[in-house]
C-alpha cells in the first residue's frame, strides 16, 4: 500500500512538472496506463490535466451534482453507474453518451442500458457550465468520470486522487454494450470473465461491486432469483427467508417488472460497507452480488468479509479500483475530440 503511495506521488511529481512545462494542453503519458501513442509521443492520463486550461472544472462538476443530487438522491448511483457502463465498451470514452444518429447507433439501446442508465441531463447540465467556462477544453468522458467521483464523495464515500485527459469518442458500440457488461444472473466465473476481458482482477470485481451500497435495480433484474433460480421453479436457496418474502410483495412472479428495490436496504443512500454486511446475511439483491460470497471462488469470498469487517479497507481498494476502472483504454493525445456538446460527435 505504502509502496503505490509512494509510485502515486512519484508519477504525480512527474506530471505536474511536464504539464506546467506545457500549460496549454498536453501531458506525456509517464504513468503509461494504456495510453495512446501519437507519432512516437506517449501521452497518459494525470490528476493536473486541466491544471492551467480549466482550474475549476472540479468545482463546477461538484455544484452541478449537489444541486442533482439533493432534488433526486438516485442520480448519485446512476452516474457511478454511467461511468461503469462507458468504460466497459471502448474504454472510458463518453461512448455511452452519444444519441442515435445517422452514423450512431447509441449504445443506450443496449440491453443492460435501456430503460435502466441515467443521469444524462445531469451530464449534460454540467456540460453546458463547463462550455461557458472554458470552451471546448473540458471532455465528456472526464465529466462523466468526475461525476463519478463526485457522486460517490457526495454519498459519503471515499474521495481519490482522479487521473484526467480522456478524449471523447466518434464512435460508439452496441454491440459492445451488449456483450462486454455482465448481467446481474451471472455466476462467479461469468463475472470474473467479464471483468478480466478488461484487465481487472478479483479485487477489482468485489470493491467495484461495493458501488451497490447506494441505488436500486429493477425486479426484473432479481425476479429469477424469487420464483425460478435454477430452472426448478425453486428460490435461490441463499436468500434469507425474510428478506425472500418482503422481495416477492415488491416483485410479483408475473408482472411488476420495473418495480424498484434498493441494492442496499440498511443504508440505500449511503456509500458505506454496508452492504457487504448485508451479503453476509443472505440479503445481497442480485444474484451476482450474492455470489461473490456464495460462488466457488474462494479469494472474492474472503474479501467480502474482510470488506464487512473493515470499511476502510473497502473504501481504500474502491478508490484505487475506480482509478483502475477510469484507466480502461482511453483516447489520449491527438485520438478522438473533445465534444461540444456530449450527445453529438463534433
Ligand atoms: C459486477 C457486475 C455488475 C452487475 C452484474 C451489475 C448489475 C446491475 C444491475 C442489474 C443494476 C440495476 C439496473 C436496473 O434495474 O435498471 C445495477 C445497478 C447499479 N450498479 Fe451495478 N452491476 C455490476 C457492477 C457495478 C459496478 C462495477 C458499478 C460501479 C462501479 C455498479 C454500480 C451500480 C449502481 C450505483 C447501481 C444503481 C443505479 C441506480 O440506482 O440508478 N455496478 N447494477
Amino acid at each position: 500500500m505504502h509502496f503505490i503511495k509512494v509510485i502515486l506521488f512519484v508519477t504525480t511529481f512527474i506530471s505536474v512538472t511536464i504539464s506546467q512545462a506545457h500549460p496549454a494542453g498536453f501531458n506525456f503519458g509517464w504513468g503509461g496506463h494504456h495510453g495512446g501513442t501519437t507519432r512516437g509521443m506517449s501521452f497518459g492520463l494525470s490528476p493536473q490535466f486541466y491544471q492551467f486550461s480549466c482550474p475549476q472544472a472540479n468545482d463546477i462538476v461538484m455544484s452541478v451534482l449537489e444541486k442533482a443530487i439533493a432534488k433526486d438522491i438516485r442520480t448519485a448511483a446512476s452516474l457511478l453507474r454511467l461511468h461503469f457502463h462507458d468504460c466497459f465498451v471502448q474504454g472510458c470514452d463518453a461512448s455511452i453518451l452519444l444519441d442515435d444518429s445517422a452514423a450512431i447507433a447509441s449504445e443506450k439501446n443496449g440491453g443492460p442500458n435501456k430503460n435502466s442508465v441515467r443521469g444524462f441531463e445531469v451530464i449534460d447540465k454540467i456540460k453546458s457550465k463547463l462550455e461557458q467556462a472554458c470552451p471546448q477544453t473540458v471532455s465528456c468522458a472526464d465529466i462523466v468520470a468526475l461525476a463519478a467521483r463526485g457522486s460517490t464523495v457526495l454519498s459519503g464515500g471515499p474521495n481519490w486522487e482522479l487521473p484526467l485527459g480522456r478524449r471523447d469518442s466518434k464512435t460508439a458500440s452496441l454491440r459492445g454494450s451488449n456483450k462486454n457488461i455482465p448481467p446481474p444472473n451471472a455466476t462467479i466465473e461469468g463475472l470474473l470473465t467479464f471483468f478480466k476481458r478488461q484487465g481487472l482482477d478479483e479485487v477489482d470485481l468485489v470493491a467495484l461491486s461495493g458501488a451497490h451500497t447506494i441505488g436500486v435495480a429493477k425486479c426484473a433484474t432479481f425476479k429469477q432469483r424469487l420464483y425460478n433460480q435454477n430452472g426448478n421453479n425453486q428460490p435461490d436457496e441463499n436468500l434469507d427467508k425474510s428478506f425472500y418474502f418482503d422481495l416477492k410483495t415488491v416483485c410479483p412472479k408475473s408482472g411488476g417488472d420495473n418495480k424498484i428495490s434498493p441494492l442496499d436496504f440498511g443504508s440505500p443512500r449511503m456509500f458505506d460497507n454496508t452492504y457487504y454486511k448485508l451479503l453476509l446475511r443472505g440479503k445481497g439483491l442480485l444474484n451476482s452480488d450474492e455470489v461473490l460470497l456464495t460462488g466457488s471462488v474462494k479469494e472474492t469470498h474472503e474479501l467480502v468479509k474482510k470488506y464487512a469487517q473493515d470499511e476502510s479497507l473497502f473504501f481504500e481498494q474502491f478508490a484505487l479500483s475506480m482509478i483502475k476502472l477510469g484507466n480502461l483504454r482511453p483516447l489520449t493525445g491527438f485520438n478522438g475530440e473533445v465534444r461540444k456538446n456530449c450527445r453529438l460527435v463534433n
